[in-house]
């Protein structure tokens, strides 16, 4: 990942309220301009906002959010992307985004399970009730976001299909289809991305199966149409558009650490006092924010979270 933190331009931080308005607008001039205009001129002037027809999700706000932190506006959220499947810029992804077509979609879980499950995207989002929880989201490479995202705890999931004794990791697998995601079709990664998580880290109630954003379903960009969201970690950890969970009895391979395992280690908990190789943790820019914060050890869910860590060296298991 590029050291280099890039900041938004200040017209891309557009609060949610003025961009839908901005939205409606356009579509209003659309609807009375579209004789004069021609289809083509319409389509160009509403092209970059409605990449993807939004669908609202009902979901109730979880009491496990953060609370008094200002949420990131849903422009920032949904145009500064890490998404190397799609481009490895961050403003890129966006805009290429409706290349991708997730629907039909099948999540797989298998592995050391005793009922292995495969579920279309209805089946998913009838398996648990939908919660909105508001999480810190901290990536590596230095900036910050705060995001109301929609999902249930994939605890929910995996308690379906029942793990076996002897399963203790919990692999992810984003999807392979190099003719929607341009990404995919040259060797940044070894495709396809692959994260995991302890079992213990995965059963946690923080640990989010997710599906929406600001009350809507993920746009492509985010990772739709479903990812995990791991809080306390760096943002890499969340692998998004996932098509497979498998249960383990090792550690499974995971993208970055196969790419540069001097930099990135399987846990990746977020820690201002354990820099990465090549720059600092110990603050971070909150986007949309001008000056620096302290970053917080777990990314502020100590509370939930250190337990699971006690007697580990963070430094060696980083
Ligand atoms: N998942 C996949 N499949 N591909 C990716 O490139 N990037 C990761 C993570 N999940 C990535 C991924 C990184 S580096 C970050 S910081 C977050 O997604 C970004 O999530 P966001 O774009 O929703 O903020």
């Amino acid at each position: 990942m590029k050291q280099r933190i890039e900041q938004p331009k200040s017209s891309e931080i557009t609060p949610r309220e003025l961009y839908m308005s901005r939205r409606s607008f356009l579509t209003a001039a659309a609807g009375i301009g579209a004789a004069a205009l021609g289809a083509e001129k319409v389509n160009e002037l509403l092209h970059p906002l409605t990449v993807k027809a939004a669908t609202h999700l009902n979901a109730q706000r979880s009491p496990i959010s953060t609370t008094g932190e200002k949420q990131t506006p849903y422009q920032d959220v949904t145009s500064y992307n890490n998404f190397y499947e799609l481009s490895t810029d961050k403003e890129t992804p966006a805009r290429i985004a409706s290349s991708f077509h997730p629907l039909p979609w099948t999540l797989q879980i298998d592995g050391l399970v005793g009922r292995p499950l495969k579920l279309d995207y209805d089946e998913l989002m009838k398996l648990a009730p939908l919660e909105e929880r508001v999480y810190r989201h901290r990536c590596v490479e230095g900036w910050s976001m705060v995001i109301p995202w929609i999902g249930f705890p994939l605890k929910a999931l995996l308690d379906r299909v029942q793990p076996t004794g002897q399963a203790r990791y919990v692999a992810f697998t984003s999807v392979t289809r190099p003719k929607e995601l341009p990404g995919q079709q040259r060797g940044v990664l070894n495709w396809p991305y692959k994260e995991g998580l302890r079992l213990d880290e995965a059963m946690n109630p923080l640990t989010l199966l997710t599906v929406g954003l600001y009350g809507e379903v993920l746009p492509n960009q985010n990772g739709a149409p479903v990812r995990i969201v791991v809080p306390w970690k760096y943002g890499f950890k969340s692998a998004k558009s996932i098509v497979r969970i498998t249960l383990t009895d090792r550690m499974p391979p995971t993208s970055w650490n196969e790419s540069n395992p001097s930099e990135y280690g399987f846990y990746s908990n977020v820690n201002p006092k354990v820099d990465h190789p090549r720059w600092s943790q110990a603050r971070e820019r909150r986007i949309g924010e001008l000056f620096r914060r302290e970053t917080l050890l777990f990314n502020g869910y100590g509370d939930f979270v250190a337990g699971m860590y006690k007697g580990m060296d963070l430094r060696k298991d980083f």
